[in-house]
């Protein structure tokens, strides 16, 4: 087998099948049951016996790709994960090849230069990088500083680490005081309560800061609940940001939240795991306005940027910070002598072994240039403006505020305001095979949720969308 005729056919699969999603000639999801797809996909006999001739590999490539979600459907709205790039997948067919990863230099240099230099690149963005000097590579103390981790829910655990380590250095060797509490919006992402757990403080450690009835963070509540919990000899090892969040798009007030910060010494952590990418707009980044106020960041590169799942950079204002967070050292990895030539990340990262996430984030920027990600951004902001003012005409639509993301929440009330008839709707609507689209809470009410990520979606399917759910609320209704 002739590894460039395989991965040349394999491109030609792949081209076929992304223009077909693209002209809207394959459904946007099919979902059939797993045992089907693994009967069709023969698992057990290829487990067995190996792929025998290069069609079987083919075969079993074309099977796989029509049981898939089709993001580069134009009629794809669904979660927070992007159409990449046509030539999206590069860097993992070069890093599945090459199998360099870049938590240690000497296993991947070049990958772990593209980390470091990505992560210089996102600390110029934040306005961090004083010098401009995208090829220092070195840790400093009192330098900014981060590294690459795969996904945001592992990269808020590893800010939420770090605050730890701040307020409580003793924690790592003797265990965590019982006087530690964290606060933030109540509409924080589930990862962040799910960090605390993990981290061994429990849900409870966290005192959700209430929200105004589109679920952004209420900021003149903040001082009071702060005060009420210092009066009780509580410690905030963090205030936390949405920015922004997940299921309405909406940003936190950063700018006041860390003022508030800074002035009353506790760490600003900006779980910018959606919307600090709008950093590389030239127009919506003063949407971010204050994340500069944070002590870390997180920063998924794979929602907002078309790069494919998982990329997510956590980023400290002070290098000791990610110094100080973990504390375990492994003789084999871990040398602290002048002969080591580039950066390592593992002593900073939760994984041990990780993949070139570097190479992901450079390819989807220098594929096309970071000024035309800028303008997809904006392409991409502006459908949600564009779709909230189109629903506003709509009669029986409700749409309960202005989009400032690219993610829309409303809801089609004609015949049914209970929550259920819209999780149904969404689902009945899904399984039409038409359109993508996904579903959440907000205050209590359910909601239809778009999130737009995909440049070949056009006004004309956002007015498909609305006949689509007129057509199936209707059905779903019995009328
Ligand atoms: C605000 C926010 N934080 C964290 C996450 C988790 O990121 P990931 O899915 O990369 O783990 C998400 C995902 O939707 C998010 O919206």
């Amino acid at each position: 087998m002739s590894t460039k005729r395989i991965i040349s056919k394999v491109g030609e699969i792949l081209e076929t099948h992304i223009n077909k999603s693209k002209r809207k000639e394959t459904p946007s999801l099919n979902q059939v049951n797993p045992i089907t797809i693994a009967k069709k996909l023969k698992l057990k006999e290829y487990l067995k016996n190996g792929f025998q001739k290069t069609d079987e590999i083919y075969n079993f490539i074309k099977t796989y790709l029509k049981n898939t979600n089709h993001l580069h459907h134009p009629h794809y709205m669904g979660h927070q994960v992007p159409a990449p790039h046509d030539l999206g997948g590069i860097s993992e067919l070069i890093n599945g090849t090459v199998n360099n990863p870049s938590s240690l230099y000497e296993m991947g240099p070049s990958g772990s230069t593209c980390e470091g230099f990505m992560i210089n690149w996102m600390l110029d963005k934040i306005g961090w990088l004083k010098d401009k000097d995208y090829y220092d590579f070195k840790f400093k103390p009192g330098k900014p500083s981060g590294f690459l981790t795969h996904g945001g829910s592992i990269a808020n655990l590893s800010a939420l680490i770090a605050a730890r380590s701040f307020i409580d250095a003793e924690a790592w060797d003797n265990g965590n005081s019982s006087d530690i509490v964290v606060i933030g919006s109540k509409s924080a992402h589930y990862s962040i309560l799910r960090s605390l757990s993990i981290l061994g403080y429990g849900r409870k450690s966290f005192i959700p800061i209430p929200v105004d009835k589109n679920e952004v963070l209420d900021f003149n509540q903040l001082e009071a609940i702060y005060q009420n919990l210092k009066s009780k000899g509580k410690k905030v090892m963090c205030l936390v940001a949405n920015a922004c969040a997940t299921s309405t798009g909406l940003f936190d007030p950063l700018d006041k939240m860390g003022e508030f910060c800074n002035k009353n010494k506790i760490w600003f952590h900006v779980d910018g795991a959606h919307g600090a990418s709008v950093l590389v707009s030239k127009t919506n980044n003063t949407l971010i306005k204050g994340i500069e106020k944070a002590d870390s960041i997180v920063w998924d590169a794979h929602k907002m940027m078309k790069v494919p799942a998982l990329c997510t950079a956590v980023i400290f204002k002070d290098f000791m910070h990610q110094e100080n967070a973990l504390q375990q050292k492994g003789s084999y990895v871990f040398h602290n002598n002048d002969k080591i030539i580039g950066m390592d990340s593992m002593p900073y990262t939760i994984e041990c072994t990780k993949t070139a996430l570097g190479t992901k984030l450079f390819w989807a920027l220098a594929i096309e240039g970071e000024e035309k990600m800028g303008k997809y951004i904006d392409y991409c902001i502006g459908l949600s403006k564009n779709f909230h003012k189109i629903l506003l005409k709509e009669k029986d639509f409700e749409t309960p505020y202005i989009p400032e993301s690219n993610i829309l929440c409303f809801r089609y009330i004609k015949f049914s305001k209970e929550n259920d008839f819209q999780l149904n709707l969404r689902y009945k609507l899904i399984n039409n095979n038409n359109f993508y689209i996904t579903s959440c809470e907000m205050n209590k009410i359910r909601y239809l949720r778009v999130v737009f990520l995909n440049q070949l979606t056009k006004s004309s399917h956002l007015k498909d969308l609305i006949l689509e759910i007129k057509k199936t609320a209707k059905i779903l209704a019995n009328k």
